[in-house]
């Protein structure tokens, strides 16, 4: 253990219980020291990661490093062995991304973005749909809510979808990334979490998916972007969080850093 990190560790056992650490009220997102294992597997060691006010951080790492873990820790779909985690210099404990969601965190996931087999409109709306009253009977605002996705979708490009009744197994990676990004600005999230947006599309959807990173700054987001791609994410990302074996091995500004380096870092080369 470091000096500083000891030190860091006797500050919090001086600290009285229930007084909220420095990082956590500095910050939209603090995930202080967790731990997270299924079973033997230690998935996360000891990890805190923050993520500021409209700020942009590239977590990085290679397969199996711990990224999925540590924002579905983040956003209530794994509930940590230890650790805490606080969103606006508040201690929350969600127990499910749908707390997380409430909360103003909006994931996109890796491998579930979208539900395939539901509309566009359905996955805009996804568990806040819009209802309409006739008499004692309550009907879902289909019209209205056809009207907002596809406005909302015109604001994010996705300029050529056929109709908003088509169902998503039609769509490509990157308009399903987009989907996930019209979603959050439209409901007024405070963080986006995108798991590895660019795994699976073409070099043009990735340049449209990095423009609506930061765009989504623009509007007084934060986003947490995972990549194992330094390249793409180095221009748009404020700060890289490079995570090792389930530890936190490297934290830097982008002024401190370029792709190049992040990629020695990544393959554990520095
Ligand atoms: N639900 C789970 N059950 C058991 N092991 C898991 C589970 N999720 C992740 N792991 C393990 O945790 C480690 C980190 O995985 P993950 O967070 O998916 O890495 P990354 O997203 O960086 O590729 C891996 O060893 C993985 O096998
Ligand atoms: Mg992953």
């Amino acid at each position: 253990m470091s000096t500083e990190t000891r030190q860091n560790e006797i500050v919090r056992q001086q600290e009285p219980r229930g007084n909220i650490p420095r990082e956590a009220r500095e910050s939209l997102a603090f995930v202080d020291n967790v731990t997270m294992k299924f079973n033997k597997v230690v998935a996360l060691r000891n990890v805190s990661f923050k993520v500021g006010y409209n700020e942009v951080v590239g977590l990085l790492g290679d397969n199996g490093a711990g990224k999925s873990t540590l924002i579905k820790v983040l956003n209530g779909f794994h509930q940590p062995t230890a650790g805490q985690i606080y969103l606006d210099g508040r201690p929350v404990n969600f127990k499910s991304p749908r707390d997380s969601r409430d909360a103003g965190i909006e994931t996109a996931y890796q491998d579930l973005a979208l539900v395939d087999l539901m509309t566009i409109t359905r996955n805009f709306f996804l568990g806040r749909e819009l209802q309409r009253r006739v008499g004692p009977f309550k009907f879902l605002d289909m019209p209205r809510m056809n009207e907002i996705a596809a406005k909302s979708m015109a604001e994010v490009g996705l300029r050529n979808i056929r109709e908003m009744y088509e169902t998503v197994s039609f769509l490509s990676g990157g308009e399903r990334q987009a989907i996930a990004i019209g979603r959050a600005t439209f409901f007024g999230a405070k963080l986006l979490i995108l798991d590895e947006p660019t795994a699976a599309i073409s070099v043009a959807e990735t340049e449209w998916v990095l423009r609506l990173v930061a765009e989504a700054k623009q509007n007084g987001l934060s986003v947490i972007m995972i990549t194992h791609n330094a390249y793409e994410v180095f221009d748009v990302a404020d700060r890289f969080v490079v995570l090792q074996q389930g530890e936190n091995y490297a934290d830097l500004k982008r002024e401190e850093t370029n792709a190049k380096e992040l990629i020695e870092i990544i393959a554990g080369r520095k």
